[in-house]
């Protein structure tokens, strides 16, 4: 276990499941394919070093932290059987000795989903809602953790994504790291579903005295929905950080839904294509996918200037890309 670097009244715990900082490539031929002017840079989350968790290992750092320094013995926490979180925490539970409990929108389906394969491989057991909206498991969370805790099994409670003020401090981090690989100002884009991710990336921006633009792609909810959840997350890690409080202003959220959550667009599945052909990277359908397509949307326009620097952060999702590209 660490503690985190110096930063201001930063004392949290932090696991070290990671392998970080992890690199950050130049895509000069992934620009042109795109059609962005400027440096195209890749934020190589999808290559953070443990288990298949992508993005998902910076916020399980602090949230198994968290649990141990809670005395907790079983980490619970849910989403649709696709959830990379899910499976993620699954691994990480693993990995600290933690029992893991998830609580799955729905009833049990006869192909499993990898991500669900995976979760039950390292040891989850799943607990159904047997309702198929996924803000069915929020409740379903806090009540398995408050039985498991009653009878003696005390358990830690995470939200769907991992989406915590605490959690999103290993974004916060996150931040910081991807300023010291740069030499410059970046617009920055991610995929955004819960929230978490944006929020801690917004949390270090301001930190950082706003050298760094944040920009999510919003795959599972209307932007202006998904800002608000941001916005009183970045506010949240702000305050355990004990750095400046994020601005309406500072949060910045785009529409990359297409025809819905989980279902592949057709900007998501050419911008997969062309990542794929022009730099070696796989993305997912559900979230890289459609965020790197926001990305050529929004910045690819011929007008952009050529001395900006835009960051692509790849935040994994391998496991949908083997599941989710025949689904449309
Ligand atoms: C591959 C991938 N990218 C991006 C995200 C979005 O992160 P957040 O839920 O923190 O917004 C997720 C969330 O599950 C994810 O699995």
């Amino acid at each position: 276990m660490a503690v985190t670097p110096d930063h201001p009244g930063m004392t949290l715990p932090r696991a070290e499941l990671g392998v970080l900082p992890t690199p950050l490539h130049a895509a000069p031929q992934l620009a042109e394919a795109l059609g962005v002017r400027g440096r195209l840079l890749l934020k190589r989350d999808d290559l953070s070093g443990f288990a298949v968790a992508g993005n998902k290992t910076r916020p399980l750092e602090m949230l198994i932290a968290g649990a141990w320094a809670s005395g907790a013995r079983v980490l619970v926490t849910g989403g649709t059987p696709g959830s990379n979180f899910c499976q993620a925490a699954a691994a990480a539970a693993a990995w600290a000795g933690l029992r893991c409990v998830l609580v799955y929108a729905g009833s049990p389906s006869p192909v499993r989903h990898p991500n669900e394969a995976a979760a039950i491989h390292w040891g989850a057991r799943i607990r159904w809602t047997h309702d198929p909206d996924r803000a069915s498991v929020d409740a379903a969370i806090e009540k398995t953790a408050a039985e498991l805790t009653e009878e003696g099994q005390t358990a830690f409670p995470v939200p769907r994504g991992g989406a915590t003020p605490l959690g999103a401090t290993g974004f916060h981090l996150a931040a910081l790291e991807l300023d010291a690989q740069l030499d410059g100002p970046a617009t920055v884009v991610v995929g955004t579903g819960s929230g978490g991710t944006l929020a801690g990336l917004v949390s270090g921006a301001v930190a950082l005295g706003r050298r760094l633009r944040m920009r999510g792609a919003s795959v599972s909810r209307p932007p202006e929905e998904t800002a608000r959840r941001v916005l009183e997350l970045s506010r949240g890690c702000a305050r355990l950080m004990g750095t400046e409080p994020p601005r309406e202003a500072d949060v910045v959220l785009d529409d990359a839904r297409g025809p819905g959550h989980g279902r592949p667009s057709e900007e998501g599945e050419r911008a997969a294509r062309l990542a794929l052909r022009a730099s070696g990277v796989v993305l997912d359908p559900v979230y890289s996918a459609k965020a790197l397509g926001a990305l050529a949307r929004i910045l690819g326009d011929r007008r952009a200037d050529p001395d900006l620097t835009t960051v692509f952060w790849h935040t994994g999702g391998l496991l949908d890309a083997v599941a989710g590209w025949e689904s449309r």
